[in-house]
C-alpha cells in the first residue's frame, strides 16, 4: 500500500522545503511523488521546470506534480461532468452550462484534489507519496469539506429514495452510490494510510498555530508524525550580539512551549540554513538533518 506523508502549517514556514527533502529522501528507497496543492508554484522554481500540467519526473525515482486549480478542475471536468450532468439533466430542464455553474462552486477544486490523492496511491506506483499542502486553513478545510460532502452524500440518497419516481433516464442513486464510496475510501486513505507532520518556525503564532493544526488533524483521526521546528538559530552565531542573542532566547521559549505541548510527537529541529532553496543547494543539507 502506498503510504501518504503531508506535510502542513502556517504560510511560510517551510512546508515546501521539507516536503521536497523528504521526497528526495524516499527516492533513494522507491518510487515517489511529490505532490504539492499550494498556489504558489514553488516547486516549478525549485525543478526549473513546469510541473503544473502533468507528473513529471524530476529525479531518479522521483515524480512530481502541482496540482493547480486549472489543473485540477480540468481533471475533474473530465472525470465527474458527465455524470453530473446525466443525473442533474434526468429532472431538472439544465443544459451543459451547469457543470460550469459547479465547477465555481466552493470545495470542488479541493474536493478533487483529495480524489487525485487517492486515484495515485490506488495505482500502486508509488511506494511513498509526499504531499506539500496548502497553508493551514485550506488543507484543515479540505478535510472538513471531505466529511461534510460524505454526510451531504448520505442526506442526498434518502431524499432521492423518496423523489426516485422523478428519474427517468438513469438511475442517479448508482451513481450516488460511487460517490460516496469513493467519499469514504478517501476518509480511510486519510486515516489509515496518511501521517502529517505539522511545520513551524520558532515564533509565537506559528507554534500556536502549529499545535492547533496537529489538533484538527487529530480530531479527524489522521496520524500526526510530530513537528519540524524550522529556521532556528544556532547559539554560536548569537552569542556575539545582544540582538541576536535576545533573538536567540525567545525562539529557545518557543521551542520549550512546543515541547512541552508535543507530548509523546516527535520534534525535529531543522537551523537557518544559507544559500538557495535547491536541491544542489541546502534542501541536500535538509534531507541529511531530518533523516
Ligand atoms: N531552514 C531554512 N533556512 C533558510 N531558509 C529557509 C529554510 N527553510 C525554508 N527557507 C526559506 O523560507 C522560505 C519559505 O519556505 P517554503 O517555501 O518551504 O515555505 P512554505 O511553508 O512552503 O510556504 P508557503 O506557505 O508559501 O507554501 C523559502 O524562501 C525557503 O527557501
Ligand atoms: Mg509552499
Amino acid at each position: 500500500m502506498t503510504k501518504i506523508e503531508m506535510f502542513t502549517g502556517k504560510g511560510g514556514v517551510g512546508k515546501t522545503t521539507m516536503s521536497v527533502a523528504t521526497a528526495l529522501h524516499y527516492a533513494q528507497s522507491g518510487k515517489t511523488l511529490l505532490i504539492s496543492t499550494d498556489p504558489s508554484g514553488s516547486l516549478t522554481e525549485i525543478f526549473g521546470r513546469s510541473l503544473n500540467q502533468r507528473v513529471v519526473t524530476v529525479a531518479e525515482n522521483l515524480d512530481a506534480v502541482e496540482l493547480t486549480r486549472e489543473l485540477v478542475l480540468k481533471l475533474w471536468r473530465e472525470k465527474f461532468a458527465d455524470e453530473i450532468y446525466t443525473v442533474l439533466s434526468s429532472f431538472l430542464p439544465v443544459g451543459r452550462e451547469i457543470i460550469d455553474y459547479i465547477e465555481g462552486a466552493p470545495g470542488i477544486d479541493e474536493e478533487f484534489m483529495l480524489d487525485y490523492l487517492l486515484t495515485m496511491a490506488q495505482s500502486g506506483t508509488y511506494q511513498t507519496i509526499v504531499w506539500d499542502t496548502a497553508p493551514t486553513v485550506t488543507t484543515l478545510n479540505l478535510l472538513f469539506i471531505q466529511q461534510l460532502f460524505y454526510s451531504h452524500l448520505t442526506q442526498a440518497q434518502k431524499v432521492y429514495l423518496k423523489v426516485k419516481s422523478v428519474f427517468s433516464k438513469v438511475d442517479p442513486l448508482t451513481l450516488i452510490d460511487k460517490w460516496l464510496h469513493l467519499t469514504a475510501q478517501i476518509i480511510e486513505m486519510l486515516r489509515t494510510d496518511t501521517r502529517a507532520w505539522v511545520v513551524a518556525n520558532p515564533e509565537q503564532l506559528p507554534v500556536a498555530q502549529a499545535l492547533n493544526i496537529a489538533a484538527s488533524l487529530a480530531e479527524f483521526k489522521i496520524g500526526v508524525n510530530g513537528f519540524i521546528l524550522n529556521k532556528m538559530l544556532p547559539l554560536e552565531i548569537c552569542g556575539q550580539h545582544p540582538f541576536w542573542l535576545a533573538k536567540y532566547e525567545a525562539q529557545q521559549n518557543c521551542r520549550r512551549i512546543l515541547c512541552q505541548s508535543a507530548g509523546a510527537l516527535s520534534v525535529k529541529e531543522i537551523p537557518e540554513l544559507a544559500g538557495k532553496m535547491k536541491v544542489d543547494g541546502f534542501l541536500g543539507d535538509v534531507v541529511k538533518l531530518l533523516y
